[in-house]
């Protein structure tokens, strides 16, 4: 469903720049942007004309090529009449690896449909040195025999690149070999397992190639590309955000999904574009970007404050300031609670949680092997210890962010407890001779999937919870050995349906994090929800509440937040203790991001930034807070 925009409803914004459509979820929008490309094929078949499709890797449209997949296998849709250019190729870069585009390309599309091998083009990573800068003029050249590209298909880095075009490309530059910005390596990083392993350079389609196209259709999903949308679709023309050469291209529209528009003016701040409905949920943003525009506390803004900032029709629907401020400051102030689990034998009427039953039963679920203790090991030590029969459940093995250091140290203490066994030998072998562009074999992937379990275990034990209500899933759709995924099969959603039919939770705690940069968590969340989903029916899911925790990446703003708990300094230094149990993820983990902090550093600061936020609205002053949004199925 399109959430926000028509097409041609943007003009009106006067922000923005570029056509841009925002859809409630990635799957409505790219299953959109798959139809305008079929159309386009079925419209040059009819015709006895090729379709010269400009195509982008990436995660971002992973899902268009999916819905082209079964279009193909479900509708007979033709490839026949296709010829595609891809946008770029990492240099050097074999295409047998595991990492090269060419790779991807044939994994998710090529391979799965009936296209002509020899009308596939991508730029070719091995070529030599000598031969590259002919090879690059010839590509532009192929390009324009074919008749020019008939749509370009598009994602965004954060740096603002579109292909591999990094900041200071020029407008009309051609095909060409470039540096990759360093951003671009840390967000790569990931999927080559460390960044030392992410090339330094590509060859890429140039800013004049894409803008030569007849179509072009950007894609960009997640609160990771929300500024640089927001810089690409309102800010000037700039070489330092080569994806705004975009609003000089009379067909482009951009396809995003909520996340990754929220910064948009007219979202973010939608009272200084033009007149709003003004919800529940409206007001509270809007009050909480008031006071941090104007530096006061709730009870301190004035009705000049609000006529001042394109508020006035609030005013006009809701009272004076005076009402308004009252009414945000009691919602605020009925979220912070030091029982989670409900306060037993007292008016639970304004407190986030249920007083009955007194004692309940809570399923924590974890999508990695840590996520518990990083993003809410405060509320998790208050729930174990105001008395509840809390499980947790680790969804994943978490197998694939263990180093071979760590491994190998690992193999070799068994080796010195057990020096004869022949299969250490074989393990310390294969360890020591790992290459870095094959996936790790499945004694390896064990033995790092039992390296976290036994952290887990330390630190679930600390604290003060059972054994065996610790449940470690190992959801096969993880269990890849690369950081790409399996889709999530049945045996996964029965798993996840299975336990929570089994312990029958009054609370389930959740990882809502839609910013993970390798998108687990969100597969564990769409895993709970499918779950959710098949027993809504059945009797003790009407008791059974969901709060969502954000992962370790972002926290949720302060006008989403439904139940704060606050911890004391104690209390924040006996959650980093249980942190450091996950001795494997410290220092320097393979899937840091561009966030350099240990884990348990970003935990501190982002409850004490909550904390602070808290307080500077003109709430309590506590020193952490851990924060959590209600979900309701
Ligand atoms: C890929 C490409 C890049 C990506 C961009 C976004 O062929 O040219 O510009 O589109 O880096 O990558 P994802 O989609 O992985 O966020």
């Amino acid at each position: 469903m399109i959430k926000y925009s028509q097409p041609g409803a943007f003009e009106d914004t006067r922000f923005e720049k570029t056509h841009n459509v925002v859809f409630l979820n990635s799957v409505e929008g790219s299953i959109c942007v798959a139809q305008e490309i079929a159309n386009l094929i079925k419209s040059k078949q009819e015709k006895n004309k090729l379709c010269v499709l400009g195509l982008a890797t990436g995660s971002s449209p992973i899902k268009v090529y999916e819905e082209l997949v079964r279009m193909h296998k479900e509708d007979g849709l033709s490839f026949y009449n296709v010829i595609t250019f891809n946008l770029d190729e990492y240099y050097p870069m074999g295409k047998k690896s595991v990492y090269s585009y060419h790779y991807f390309m044939h994994q998710h599309l090529f391979n799965h449909i009936d296209i002509n091998p020899e009308n596939i083009n991508i730029p070719n990573g091995a070529i030599s040195q000598d031969e590259l800068h002919q090879y690059c003029i010839d590509y532009d050249l192929k390009i324009k025999d074919c008749g020019g590209l008939d749509f370009q298909l598009l994602g965004i880095g954060r740096t603002g690149h579109i292909g591999f075009n990094e900041p200071g490309s020029h407008y009309n530059s051609g095909t060409r070999s470039i540096t990759l910005d360093h951003l671009t390596r840390v967000d790569a990083a990931p999927s080559f397992l460390g960044i030392d392993n992410v090339p330094k350079k590509a060859i890429t389609m140039g800013i004049g190639t894409v803008k030569k196209a007849k179509r072009v259709v950007l894609l960009a999903w997640g609160h990771n590309k929300a500024v640089i949308v927001k810089k690409t679709i309102e800010g000037e023309i700039t070489s330092e955000v080569p994806a705004t050469y975009l609003q000089e291209h009379h067909n482009t529209t951009f396809i995003l999904n909520d996340e990754a528009a929220q910064e948009l003016t007219r979202l973010k701040t939608p009272w200084l574009v033009g007149p709003c409905a003004w919800t529940e949920d409206l007001i509270s943003k809007a009050i909480v970007w008031l006071c941090d525009l104007t530096q006061k506390s709730i009870l301190k803004l004035t009705d000049k404050d609000y006529n001042d900032n394109g508020m006035s029709s609030l005013l006009s629907q809701e009272g004076t300031a005076y009402d308004i401020n009252i009414k945000m400051f009691n919602k605020l102030q009925h979220t912070i609670t030091g029982w989670p689990g409900g306060k037993p034998d007292s008016d639970d009427s304004s407190r986030p949680e249920r007083a009955n039953p007194r004692k309940k039963r809570i399923i924590i679920f974890s999508p990695h092997p840590d996520d518990d203790v990083i993003s809410m090991g405060g509320t998790f030590d208050r729930l174990v210890e105001q008395g509840h029969e809390v499980h947790v459940a680790y969804q994943t093995s978490g197998n694939i962010a263990v180093s071979d250091h760590e491994a190998l140290k690992y193999a070799e203490i068994i080796k010195d407890i057990v020096p004869s066994d022949p299969n250490i030998d074989l393990l310390i072998k294969k360890i020591n001779s790992k290459k870095i562009d094959v996936e790790d074999d499945l004694e390896i992937r064990k033995l790092k999937g039992l390296i976290r379990k036994r952290e887990s275990l330390a630190a679930t034990r600390f604290l003060g919870v059972p054994d065996k209500n610790v449940h470690f899933l190992n959801l096969p759709f993880y269990e890849t050995g690369t950081i790409k995924k399996n889709t999530i099969g049945q045996i996964d959603i029965h798993i996840v349906t299975d336990l929570i039919a089994k312990i029958k939770p009054h609370q389930i705690y959740a990882a809502g994090d839609l910013a993970d940069p390798h998108g687990t968590q969100k597969v564990c969340f769409d895993l709970i929800l499918a779950a959710l989903e098949i027993l809504k029916s059945q009797k003790h899911m009407d008791d059974c509440w969901i709060w969502l925790y954000r992962g370790a990446w972002h926290e949720w703003d302060i006008d989403q937040i439904d139940m704060v708990v606050p911890m004391s300094p104690d209390q924040v230094l006996k959650k980093r203790k249980a942190i450091f149990y996950h001795e494997s993820q410290k220092d320097g983990v393979m899937f840091q991001g561009n966030d350099t902090r240990e884990f348990w550093v970003r935990a501190e600061e982002r409850n004490n930034e909550t904390a602070r936020k808290y307080h500077q609205l003109g709430l309590a002053d506590y020193a952490a807070l851990e924060a959590f949004k209600r979900y309701h199925y």
